[in-house]
């Protein structure tokens, strides 16, 4: 029997919360002022954290030239989005090591589209003819999609059912396909976690809008719009994360939002994928 909204919405419930300084950090990382000295105060009284922060900056991958035992010196030279990006990675697990089995798609698979997403909205975010914090971009990139991680186990064994509705233009595109077959997508399934965990805006719009960005809220919109089209760019780099990939539409209004060409946009595809390779090799010391 397939699930219901409803069945959804109490998985989310029990999922486990975040630790209190992931949190924090995400709430730092989310206000529009914020620098790394926010970022270090929230680290340095998480003593794991500050352990594993230490432990990735002295690793082969960014190999300082003499040893790094300061915290503040430590955050500096990794930057933030690592930072970010190392937390997120440790604290949940269920985003980090997701297989997308309801995608067909792989372990890891999801975790890898979310950073690419980060980094390629970052990048869009610096071409926003609105002024954005690129850093929250990479941080709303992130965590756009991780609804799927919810509702990947509720569409195991849906694949054929979906895909029989996209080609016959019963749907628009995969999350219209999702709704229809649960009564909810992972947009929303993505929202109700974020809610679930405390996330400040913008995040929680910007994982709700990221495929409807015309529908964020007009202080939002800019930021929505650059992570609607950093994910498309991601999903571009061919680095896809199942049966969905490709399968979503492009709101062409991005052009009143960022200011980018053609060039940009083929120049950013290339730079998501090698500054992918560059981050993933850092994150796995
Ligand atoms: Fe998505
Ligand atoms: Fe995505």
């Amino acid at each position: 029997m397939v699930a219901t909204k409803n069945d959804i919405l109490k998985v989310i419930e029990d999922v486990k919360l975040l630790s209190p300084s992931a949190v924090e950090l995400l709430a730092v990382a989310s206000r529009a002022n914020h620098d790394l000295k926010d970022i270090v105060r929230v680290i340095k009284y998480d003593a794991a954290l500050t352990a594993k922060t230490l432990k990735l900056v002295n690793s082969v991958a960014f190999s300082p030239q003499s040893k790094i035992s300061d915290l503040e010196r430590a955050i500096s030279y990794a930057g933030e989005n690592v930072l970010v990006s190392l937390v997120m990675s440790e604290t949940a697990e269920m985003i980090s090591h997701c297989d997308l089995a309801g995608y067909d798609g792989h372990k890891g698979g999801l975790w890898d589209h979310n950073l690419l997403t980060a980094l390629a909205s970052k990048r869009v975010a610096e071409l926003s003819k609105e002024p954005l914090n690129s850093n929250i971009a990479f941080t709303c990139g992130l965590l756009h999609d991780i609804g799927k991680a919810i509702v990947s186990d509720f569409l195991k064994g849906s694949l054929a059912t979906i895909l029989d509705s996209l080609d016959k233009g019963e749907v628009d595109d995969y999350a219209s396909a999702e709704e229809k077959l649960l009564g909810i997508d992972h947009t929303q399934a993505g929202y109700a976690l974020a809610i679930h965990w405390n996330l400040p805006e913008p995040l929680p719009s910007v994982i709700r809008y990221h495929h409807e960005p015309a529908r964020a809220a007009e202080e939002h919109r800019s930021l929505v719009y650059a992570v609607h089209l950093g994910d498309i760019v991601a999903m571009m780099t061919g680095r896809d994360t199942g049966a969905d990939a490709m399968r979503y539409l492009l709101d062409s209004r991005y052009r009143d939002f960022i200011d980018i060409t053609d060039d940009d946009l083929a120049q950013i595809i290339l730079e998501t994928d090698s500054g992918f390779m560059k981050l993933k090799e850092s994150m796995n010391e």
